[in-house]
């Protein structure tokens, strides 16, 4: 595992001079947020050895270096799920390539169901915590000690001085947003009313179907984290209405606009500590 990640790591790092501090996934509907970015080089993944493959319409996958908001920055357009089949050490191996390439932070964007009573589809939610449902772990088998210890902390698992800069972005922004705690779960489908009953009971605010594998391979190596829901729809059984996943993208598309502010904000912040 460590070879096939050096190797895709020295690969990255002989097309780009981009020493990027910041990594930044994007989420389902969230690709073309990479336009905030002032781009200097684009690798598909399928150029890069050993990268897994995106499958998901709406999710192509490429990564981008350049810089945002003068920070130079690693983004991954289109993300690696669980569902589609991958092992949890291939869905976070390119969570484990940016942290190789030297980030220090690692800002994780999704789209998710709220479960949250005053939430509405085009809010955002700061995750300030996670419940992970994968029933799964991208740390399960031999400990890659080089990268981190076998039992890691998760107390601060979202970094509190990274979810307090995010609440004075979107203050200053005004944006109204909210706080919680996602659920991951693996999908493909959706979720019946009664998951989610039952997802509100456990303490969870919104439910999705990735992030929580990064956020723990990211934890282990040290990296610190930052997670940001795009509430693009209330969850199963709230409204009665169905769920599909063109609405999730449209809803994830209207707010680009906002979100790219917060997002050149926020980065800005993170280079100001
Ligand atoms: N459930 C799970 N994943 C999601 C949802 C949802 O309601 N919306 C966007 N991603």
């Amino acid at each position: 595992m460590i070879a096939k990640l050096t190797t895709a790591a020295d690969f990255i790092r002989s097309k780009s001079k981009i020493k990027p501090k910041i990594g930044l996934t994007l989420g389902s509907g969230l690709n073309s947020m990479v336009k905030t970015i002032d781009i200097e080089t684009t690798i598909p993944f399928s150029e890069i050895p050993g990268f897994p493959q995106t499958t998901v319409e709406g999710h192509s996958g490429k990564l981008i270096l350049g810089t945002l908001a003068g920070i130079p920055i690693a983004a991954l357009q289109g993300r690696i799920h669980y569902y589609e089949g991958y092992k949890m050490d291939e869905v976070v191996f390119p969570t484990r390539v940016m942290a190789m390439l030297g980030i220090e932070t690692l800002i994780l964007t999704n789209s998710a169901g709220g479960i949250q009573n005053e939430m509405k589809p085009g809010d955002f939610m700061i995750i300030t915590d996670h419940i992970n449902l994968f029933g799964d772990h991208p740390l399960k088998g031999p400990n890659i000690e080089k990268f981190g210890p076998r039992f890691p902390d998760m107390t601060y698992a979202y970094d509190p001085k990274l979810v307090d800069k995010m609440r004075m972005q979107f203050e200053k922004l005004n944006i109204n947003f909210h706080e919680g705690v996602y659920c991951g779960v693996t999908g493909p489908t959706y979720e019946t009313p009664a998951e989610i009953r039952y997802l509100k009971i456990i303490g969870g605010s919104a439910v999705g179907m990735s992030t929580v594998p990064e956020c723990i391979a990211a934890n282990h190596f040290g990296l610190k984290v930052a997670g940001i829901s795009c509430i693009t729809n209330l969850a199963a059984g709230i409204t009665g209405e169905k769920l599909n996943h063109k609405e999730v993208q449209d809803v994830a598309g209207k707010v680009e606009k906002q979100f790219s502010d917060f997002l050149i904000h926020f980065v800005g912040s993170i280079s100001n500590q």
